[in-house]
């Protein structure tokens, strides 16, 4: 008995000795637990409104109930946690909110892990920063700054030739389809209607004989392409059905000549009609294509100039996994950002064909995406029934679905297509009341900023808050310009009492 107290003694602990007086503690107390069928508790179950936290990919803030760690990303649920089967994200919210900002986060996360962050079109620049910070590259493209060669068959073009052989070839098929798609596009730009279908087989027969005249190592320019058509070879004539008539080929052909010149003479010449100015490094850590050059007003040129970003950075991503596939290269994986998706739907009836065309194929290219755009009516707003549901469709193919403040009509309709809960929509309508009349602006922001609500398929959804850290906000300050000598607001007030 004296042995086994002095045994116990020697494996006393911090926490006091074993045995009734021995004043020991267990230092976590295990919770209470009840059980009881889903009939007699389904009033008590207390996991309605969220889904617990995941715990896989970016960190991107905590839930706003219970202030756990959120994390997510649609590469990383995708890949990892097979949560959504589509690599995609649609974020919708109003402006100022902070969507950039978060994207941003996901673009840095990423980068961590070797995926290779490409912004293709950046209107403010929201990215710029991040993708310089990152040893990424940085392409500027706007009048007399940098300009995109649509006709250029880029990165494509030169693994079709490295490739070779049977690959080879259907890549090259594969590249031709996305110059015809880019051309097509700048043609809906400057009609503001879509393209025919006739006009399209006369494009496309010109691109080819294009390509077949041009000499290796050189791309075509818009200006070769008119004189194609100017010319009419067999190959073109032939899909025109002119029948040996040449009033009929001019007929067919003149108003796609005329769409031509129109971007060749008019706002859109100097920047698609000569020579790609920087090409996409293809082994860069991370791509911007800046775009915040680009006037607010100029419509079209900002239009044409994100489609043109656009489907050079996913020929990139194209060429890289075929390089890949052919041994030839690491494999690499790609996170495209679309902001400000509601510009080029605006520019154009029809465009948005051409954006699905160049988006669709994600799960294959190896490539996630983010779209982001204000609210589900950027898609009313477009002309033919066909369009919004195609725009709409974009919504709902994407995995992820993220808002931040909406008002209330429109998370009504969302709820349409994504599945909202009452809450959730009471919740997300909340964010999107307006800051109140604090003395000095400066500090008032608006409640929903850095909020957002996670959705994936029919779960609930995910309630967050993001924290921006002292780096994200000097990355990107999208108020810089307005901050950056402003008056204080101190010396104002004093100038209005010395009027008074
Ligand atoms: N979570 C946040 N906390 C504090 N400030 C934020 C947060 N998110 C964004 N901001 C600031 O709000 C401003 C607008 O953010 P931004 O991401 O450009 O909004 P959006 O893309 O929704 O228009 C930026 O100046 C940014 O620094
Ligand atoms: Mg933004």
């Amino acid at each position: 008995m004296k042995q086994a107290r002095a045994a116990s003694k020697a494996a006393a602990g911090a926490r006091g000795w074993p045995g009734p007086g021995g004043g020991e503690v267990g230092h976590l107390d295990p919770p209470t637990m009840w059980r009881a069928t889903t009939v007699q508790a389904c009033g008590l179950w207390p996991f309605a409104a969220g889904s617990g936290s995941p715990m896989t990919g970016v960190p991107l803030g905590q839930h706003l109930d219970t202030g756990a760690t959120v994390c997510g990303d649609p590469i990383s649920w995708f890949t990892r946690a097979r949560y959504i089967s589509n690599p995609s994200l649609f974020m919708l919210g109003m402006p100022g909110l902070g969507k950039s900002t978060l994207v941003n986060r996901m673009l840095i996360g990423l980068s961590a892990t070797g995926v290779v962050p490409l912004v293709l079109g950046d209107l403010k620049p929201d990215y710029a920063d991040t993708v310089r910070a990152l040893g990424g590259q940085v392409i500027s493209i706007g009048r007399g700054v940098g300009g995109i060669n649509v006709l250029d068959p880029g990165a494509m073009g030169a693994a079709a030739a490295r490739i070779g052989g049977e690959a080879g070839r259907a890549l090259a098929a594969e590249t031709h389809g996305r110059v015809l798609n880019m051309v097509a596009a700048l043609i809906s730009v400057v009609r503001s209607r879509p393209m025919d279908d006739h006009e399209q087989s006369v494009l496309s027969a010109a691109l080819h004989h294009l390509r077949e005249r041009t000499p290796a190592g050189r791309a075509p320019l818009l200006p070769d392409l008119l004189a194609v058509l100017h010319e009419g070879p067999d190959r073109v004539r032939a899909v025109t059905l002119d029948r040996g008539d040449d009033t009929r080929y001019r007929e067919a052909v003149d108003p796609l000549h005329r769409s031509l010149l129109g971007i060749l003479d008019g706002p859109l010449g100097d920047t698609f009609a000569s020579e790609t100015s920087t090409r996409i490094d293809p082994s860069a850590p991370a791509v911007c294509i800046d775009i915040s050059r680009i006037g607010e007003a100029d419509t079209q040129l900002t239009a044409a100039a994100m489609l043109a970003a656009w489907s050079d950075g996913l020929g990139t991503v194209a060429a890289s996994h075929a390089l890949a596939d052919a041994g030839l290269i690491p494999r690499r994986w790609f996170f495209a950002v679309l902001d400000e998706l509601w510009r080029p739907l605006r520019a154009a009836s029809g465009i948005v064909d051409r954006i699905d065309a160049l988006t669709r194929l994600n799960r294959s290219l190896g490539l996630g995406d983010a779209k982001i755009t204000h609210t589900l009516k950027d898609a009313e707003a477009l002309g033919s029934e066909s369009d919004r549901a195609k725009a709409r469709g974009f919504v709902e193919r994407a995995g992820m679905v993220v808002c931040a403040g909406l008002p209330r009509t429109e998370m009504e309709e969302l709820g349409r297509v994504v599945g909202l809960s009452a809450r959730e929509i009471d919740l997300v309508s909340s964010w999107s009341s307006p800051p109140g009349w604090a003395v000095s602006g400066l500090q008032e922001e608006p409640p929903g900023r850095g909020r957002f609500l996670i959705k994936v398929g029919g779960r609930p959804g995910i309630p967050i808050k993001v924290a921006i850290t002292d780096t994200e906000r000097e990355l990107h300050d999208t108020n810089s310009r307005w901050l950056a000598g402003a008056p204080e607001p101190r010396a104002a007030m004093g100038g209005w009492e010395g009027a008074a």
